[in-house]
């Protein structure tokens, strides 16, 4: 990963910090994407400090040209884009059937629509060094097939969530959205790998950041009623990011749309 690039979304806290850290300590330059600028230029003064490279970028991914601006200026500082990382993520609660979601239209645009947006300008600053331009040419025939393998681009790794492939009755847009993303992944693994691009899905369970802890705690003994493979403990986020860590790594190059599930479960 020595003197390769990633551009993190929602990168001020949580998940996507501990990823952006643990990239750096790999000698990924990162660039922390997030609404929070305060939150991401903490965490790039962290890796900074530590001898890693980072810049911190505001951006909404919700506001198209606020989330291209964002993969511009990542090209223009580190001139590659190897690991594209849409974790950027919020909660909703509510009860859709009688109208109380508390931002219903907001989730779909953060959770879903920009994640979208996010892997096409990704796509693009893997392919044509700009986010802003398509690839001229569709990827020869055959591509991707035996022998024919496309020169190896990038990763894209969406953080869904475990939501979005079981019921959250107290979250159903969040949990739509989610599995709108794993969806996507699969959708759009042929289109990419034929590119030369991997993309994947981490769908942690409940982990232990800002987004858990700021939960009613009505939905918080929910959210443990699903728990039962962790017996009912949050995961880390540093169980989280090094699961992430593994699907970024060449190591891990035995198929694109993986679609992994870390659930805490364990064995003895
Ligand atoms: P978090 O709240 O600590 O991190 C979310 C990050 O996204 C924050 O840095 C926030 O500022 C940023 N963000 C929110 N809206 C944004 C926007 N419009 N544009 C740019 N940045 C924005 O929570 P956490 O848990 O680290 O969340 C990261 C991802 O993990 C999210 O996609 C979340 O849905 C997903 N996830 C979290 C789980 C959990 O239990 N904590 C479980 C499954 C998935």
């Amino acid at each position: 990963m020595q003197g390769r690039a990633a551009l993190i979304t929602g990168a001020s806290s949580g998940i996507g910090a501990d990823l952006a850290w643990q990239l750096s300590r790999q000698g990924v330059s990162v660039t922390l994407a997030d609404v929070d600028m305060a939150g991401a230029g903490a965490t790039a003064a962290r890796i900074r400090a530590a001898g890693g490279q980072a810049i911190a970028v505001r951006c909404d991914v919700a506001d198209s040209s606020q989330h291209l601006q964002a993969f511009q200026t990542h090209m223009q500082r580190w001139g590659r884009l190897d690991y594209a990382l849409l974790n950027a993520g919020i909660a909703e609660r509510g009860d859709l059937i009688s109208g109380t979601s508390n931002r219903w239209q907001q989730t779909i645009d953060v959770d879903l629509t920009a994640v979208l947006e996010g892997v096409r300008l990704a796509a693009r600053a893997m392919l044509t060094g700009s986010p802003a331009t398509a690839p001229s040419r569709p990827p020869s025939p055959g591509a991707g097939k035996e022998g024919q393998k496309p020169e190896w681009k990038g990763v894209i790794m969406i953080t869904a969530s475990a939501g979005g492939t079981f019921p959250m009755p107290l979250s159903p847009v969040y949990a739509a959205a989610k599995a709108g993303c794993i969806s996507a992944t699969r959708s759009l693994a042929g289109p990419l790998a034929s590119r030369g691009i991997r993309i994947c899905a981490l769908c942690p369970q409940f982990t232990d950041t800002a987004m858990v802890r700021g939960m009613q705690q009505a939905d918080a003994a929910a959210a443990a009623e699903t728990m039962r493979d962790t017996g009912g403990r949050l995961l880390t986020v540093d169980q989280v990011a090094q699961a992430g860590l593994h699907l970024l790594t060449d190591g891990s190059k035995i198929g694109t749309a993986l679609v992994v599930l870390v659930d805490g479960s364990w064995v003895e």
